[in-house]
């Protein structure tokens, strides 16, 4: 398998190979882990741009100079290596300030803290060039239906994304906002929960245009969804603009495991998908070395991602080419559902007077067809196996 280089465009956030590994039941397993470090580290292992959290980089609320100093050390190693900033997100979840949610706290003096924290990351994110901002509402929920007027909460959500839309063309930057939805964790509900929900949100904003997803593997699969599916609708909508891979063992808690540890053969779907729809965006990780590593898993594991995404995309195109998968698509149908259902001019009337569509239709003969995607499927596993 060839080595990841830049023009693959495979990102990772610092707070994934940074993660100290501190979960809820026990203590950082790990060192905190520099950002200079951490960019020269991927940097040589062939990724291309790096992304983080406003705290990840200086902290909740720094003061000027220590902003300043961590943002200038930043440049210089991105100078250095020819990294990149293609995304930054901001921390609305760490800080009890938050723990009732930032743009949709009950607090109105959160919510309006919130909008200032995000605002002035805005501007980050337009300094460093990076043309995604990420928000995930990890504390946007509640634990109890009584507790939450989920209304009036889209309503707030809604509000927050009409002002930072408002303050993104004021300024003339170019920056579009993805939401990431994620069903509960850490609070026992979140809102946005899927990328469906996310998706129809968005349409109900004042710019539509400027805010996408951000859907994370893990994510979807929490609840029980299917993300290639998932995946498909957001590039439909157009609306894919930035994506989090990583892997999930099932409805559980929020694993973040490397990509591709967990459901691989949705992954190699995933990657047929994204390589083959025209995807142009980051291929980014969003994963956490396991509490069992050390600094030496951290880097084995970020290649791990890398190498897993380019092994599946070599394998789906080995699929593809396969002259017995061409055929059996063929048999199944593939094909044929890229095609209009009505002829081209043909209007609602001619189906209707078309008797061969139903009266003479015989759908006892119809039903009697096998569609052979079991056999499809095995040939995908073969080549994904490498048994083919
Ligand atoms: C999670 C989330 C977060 C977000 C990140 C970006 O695992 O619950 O993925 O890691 O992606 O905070 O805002
Ligand atoms: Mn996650
Ligand atoms: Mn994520
Ligand atoms: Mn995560």
């Amino acid at each position: 398998m060839r080595s990841p280089t830049p023009a693959d465009r495979f990102s990772f956030g610092l707070w994934t190979v940074g993660w100290e590994a501190r979960d809820p039941f026990g203590e950082a397993t790990r060192p905190p882990l520099d950002v200079v470090e951490a960019v020269h580290r991927l940097a040589e292992r062939g990724a291309w741009g790096l992304t983080f959290h406003d705290d990840d980089l200086f902290g909740f609320r720094p003061d000027e100079s220590t902003r300043d100093k961590q943002v200038g050390r930043l440049r210089e190693v991105l100078e250095s290596t020819g990294m990149v900033v293609p995304m930054i997100t901001t921390n609305l979840f760490t800080h009890p300030v938050f723990k009732d949610g930032g743009f949709t706290g009950n607090d109105r003096g959160v919510r309006r803290f919130a909008l200032r924290k995000v605002l002035r990351n805005i501007e980050l994110a337009a300094e460093l060039g990076a043309q995604t901002f990420v928000l995930w509402g990890g504390r946007e929920g509640a634990e109890y239906e009584s507790a939450k007027d989920v209304r009036a909460a889209l309503d707030r959500y809604a509000e927050a994304m009409d002002l930072l839309c408002a303050f993104v063309l004021d300024r003339g930057y170019d920056i579009r906002f993805a939401l990431e939805p994620k069903p509960n964790e850490p609070r026992g509900d979140i809102l946005l929960p899927t990328v469906g929900h996310a998706l129809a949100f968005i349409e109900r904003l004042e710019h539509p245009e400027l805010v996408g997803v951000n859907p994370e593997v893990g994510h979807e699969q929490m609840a029980g969804l299917n993300f290639a599916h998932g995946i498909a609708q957001a590039l439909w909508a157009g609306k894919l603009f930035h994506i989090d891979l990583n892997g999930q063992r099932g409805a559980k808690y929020d694993q973040d495991l490397v990509f591709g540890h967990g459901d691989l053969l949705n992954a190699f779907a995933l990657v047929d998908l994204l390589e083959t729809a025209g995807y142009e965006g980051p291929r980014h990780f969003d994963y956490k070395p396991s509490r069992t590593e050390d600094i030496t898993g951290v880097w084995d594991s970020a290649s791990a991602n890398m190498r897993t995404y380019l092994i599946l995309a070599e394998r789906a195109a080995a699929f593809r080419a396969d002259p017995e998968v061409v055929q059996a698509q063929a048999l199944a149908g593939i094909p044929d559902l890229a095609l209009p259902t009505l002829d081209p001019g043909e209007s609602l009337q001619d189906l209707l007077a078309d008797r061969s569509a139903f009266e003479d239709y015989d759908p006892d003969a119809a039903g009697e067809r096998g569609y052979g995607f079991v056999r499809l499927h095995q040939l995908a596993l073969e080549h994904l196996t490498g048994a083919r």
